[in-house]
């Protein structure tokens, strides 16, 4: 059986990072895979998951199996930082949620879900979204179908194209949105457009499955959950992935949490121990060290402090590296102010996969082909070389 094995390409985003590491230039500039970066090019480890780390060490007594739905510190601090302790779905115990490896681990639970309970299920995702979320979806049997999102041309939402679109969605249909910081074009709704997608969810009745997976990174913690609190709230029904990567630092631990908002405390009960099930087939349970850390963070006032205060030094320099980038492209005539108003760690440059390829073969820039940009791999030290390089393949 195994002689028919036939290899495959590099995957269009992970793989990247070792084209990046094998690239002798000195001057190389890593744009690919979305891992934040510091001023010095670095991913730092967070102080309060240091100390988080530092405490559970020292006070750790077992490594036996934690309980099926995972660290319960983690589940319910999340929930706490995501929708707040006085939500309505919080305080009605309407929400059914289990610990997952990662936010891949988490869409692919909930997609295993919908599976499970109505086969074929047709899935509307954004043109564009995150190129694994086909596979992640797709591959658990759920039919993907597109929902029109991002104009290159205006560098802008079409939202009158995505609203005629999920205006003709019905109850059979499940509707995927990003959070926050849309990956991967930066653009995210509005509280406004927030809005008006929640009533065409309720008029239509079509279940939308949020992604959020950059809590944080965009406008803040709060402004960033708008969508998910508000749906919440209004819907009858909402699954949620969430991820720790970016927003704890915690990429290769995978912590992500999957989250059914139901109608009712029993059928959430009954979402988790579907969810718990269908883990339990796959993988059994996951990973406990990245949980274990949010959860003792976001159990300690200290601490939360602390990393609520790292992650808004990080949004910060995220939004100054995208105006100061921005800046140096108006400096050689050409117009990148969109890059200033998107948020989070992804842009698209808006150039072809040719000149993409000419970033990477004669300037050692390495990006997505479709041209998304990780804008946290810009840093004053190399935003000159970048924009020159920018600049030469667009002939500015
Ligand atoms: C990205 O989009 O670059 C990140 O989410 C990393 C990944 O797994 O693709």
């Amino acid at each position: 059986m195994l002689d028919a094995v036939r290899p495959l390409p590099a995957d269009p985003i992970l793989g990247l990072i070792g084209a990046y590491q094998r690239d002798p230039n000195p001057d190389k500039v890593d744009l690919g895979a979305g891992v934040y970066r510091d001023r010095s090019g670095t991913t730092p480890i967070f102080e309060a998951v240091q100390a988080a780390e530092r405490s559970l060490l020292a006070s750790e007594t077992t490594k036996s199996y934690v309980a099926p739905p995972g660290d319960p510190a983690f589940i319910r601090g999340v929930i706490d930082q995501l929708l707040g302790t006085d939500h309505p779905a919080v305080t009605d115990v309407r929400v059914g949620a289990v610990q997952a490896p990662g936010g891949c681990g988490a869409l692919r639970l909930g997609a295993e879900l919908i599976q499970r309970l109505r086969p074929g299920t047709p899935l509307w995702v954004s043109t564009p979204t995150w190129p694994n979320h086909e596979p992640l979806l797709g591959d658990a049997g759920l039919k993907i179908h597109a929902y029109p999102y991002y104009d290159h041309d205006a560098h802008a939402i079409d939202f009158d194209a995505m609203h005629a679109t999920l205006a003709q969605r019905g109850p059979d249909d499940v509707v995927l949105l990003h959070g926050c910081c849309h990956n991967p074009c930066g653009a995210d709704l509005t509280h406004a457009q927030w809005d008006a997608i929640g009533d065409l969810a309720l008029e239509r009745g079509f279940t939308p499955f949020i992604d959020i997976a950059y809590h944080g990174l965009g406008d803040g913690l709060d402004d960033d959950g708008y969508g998910v609190r508000t749906f919440a709230g209004r819907l009858p029904e909402l699954l949620i992935a969430y991820s720790c990567s970016k927003n704890f630092g915690l990429y290769r631990e995978r912590a992500g949490l999957v989250c059914a908002v139901t109608p009712s405390t029993e059928t959430a009960s009954a979402a988790r121990t579907q969810l718990n099930s269908i883990a339990r087939g796959i993988y059994s349970m996951p990973p406990a060290h990245g949980a274990a850390i949010v959860g003792r963070i976001l159990a300690d006032d200290k601490l939360t402090a602390s990393w609520r205060d790292e992650l808004d030094a990080m949004r910060g320099r995220l939004l100054d590296i995208r105006r100061v980038f921005a800046e140096a492209m108006a400096h050689r005539g050409a117009d990148f102010g969109f890059i200033a108003d998107e948020r989070g760690l992804f842009s698209f440059l808006g150039i072809s996969p040719e000149q993409v390829e000419q970033l990477r073969d004669h300037y050692s820039v390495y990006l997505v082909g479709s041209s998304r940009i990780n804008v946290a791999g810009i840093t004053e030290d190399n935003v000159e070389y970048l924009a020159d390089a920018v600049a030469a393949v667009l002939d500015v």
